[in-house]
Parts: structure tokens; sequence; C-alpha cells
């Protein structure tokens, strides 16, 4: 328990000097794909949304998913049930949406 605690702790710590060094790397978009909460409705890795209306994202183009997601924040896209993601995205810079998307496209 005390080990996997100390490994999800060094991750966490990997994946804030990698943003720091301003690197889209793939653990970086992980991260942010939970400490930005789109796992509380889209599921882990965007596999199993918690409605089924709410659209999975895993194996999503990461080109369009980044669009996606700042449309939606900037309210550009306002389809569907897009306002309820709105606030969520709010806290999303363009860099961050490309990190999470990019590590979403490949899973
Ligand atoms: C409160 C629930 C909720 C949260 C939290 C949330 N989303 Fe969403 N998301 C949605 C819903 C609902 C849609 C579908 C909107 C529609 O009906 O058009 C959506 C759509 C999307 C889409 C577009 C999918 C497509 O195929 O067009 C992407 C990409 C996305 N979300 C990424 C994210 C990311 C990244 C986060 C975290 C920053 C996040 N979402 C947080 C509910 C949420």
């Amino acid at each position: 328990m005390l080990n996997l605690k100390l490994v999800a702790a060094l991750a966490g710590a990997a994946g804030l000097v990698l943003g720091v060094a301003g690197t889209a790397a793939a653990a970086d978009g992980a991260e942010l794909f939970k400490t930005k909460l789109c796992n509380t409705c889209h599921g882990d890795a965007g596999k199993a949304p918690i409605m089924p209306v709410y659209p999975k994202l895993a194996g999503q183009n990461a080109a369009y998913a980044a669009q996606q997601v700042k449309d939606i924040r900037d309210g550009k896209r306002t389809n569907g049930l897009s306002a309820a993601m709105k606030p969520m995205a709010a806290a999303v810079t363009d860099d961050e949406a490309q990190a999470i998307s990019d590590y979403l496209s490949k899973q």
C-alpha cells in the first residue's frame, strides 16, 4: 500500500517536471485526464462514460478531440450536452487539451 502511494507520488512528480519543461508527454495527459476530472464523466481512459449518451473518448483523433475541448470551453460548441462539460473545460489550457487528447488517442 505504502509502495503504491510512493509510486503514485513519483509518477505525479515526474508529470509535473515534464509539464514545467513544456513537454506534452503521454504520461502528462494521463495525469491531467484525472486531475482535471475528465474521468468523472468519461470514465477511466475515456472508455466507460457514466451516462450512455456521453461520448467515449478512447482512440479519438487527437487533433479533433483537442479542438472539441477548446470549442466547448470557449462556447463555440454548444450542441447536445456540451453545457454539462463547459465548467470543467474552463480549467484546461490549449496545451493541456492537446496533451490529454494525445493520451486519449492512444487508448
Ligand atoms: C460533467 C461531465 C463531463 C466532464 C467532467 C467532462 N466532459 Fe467531456 N463531454 C461531456 C459530454 C456530455 C460531452 C458530449 C457533448 C455533446 O453532447 O455534444 C462531452 C464531449 C467531449 C469531447 C468531444 C467528443 C466528441 O466525440 O466530439 C471531448 C474531446 C471531451 N468531452 C473531453 C473532455 C475532457 C478532456 C475533459 C476534462 C477536461 C472532459 N471532457 C470533462 C461531459 C463531460
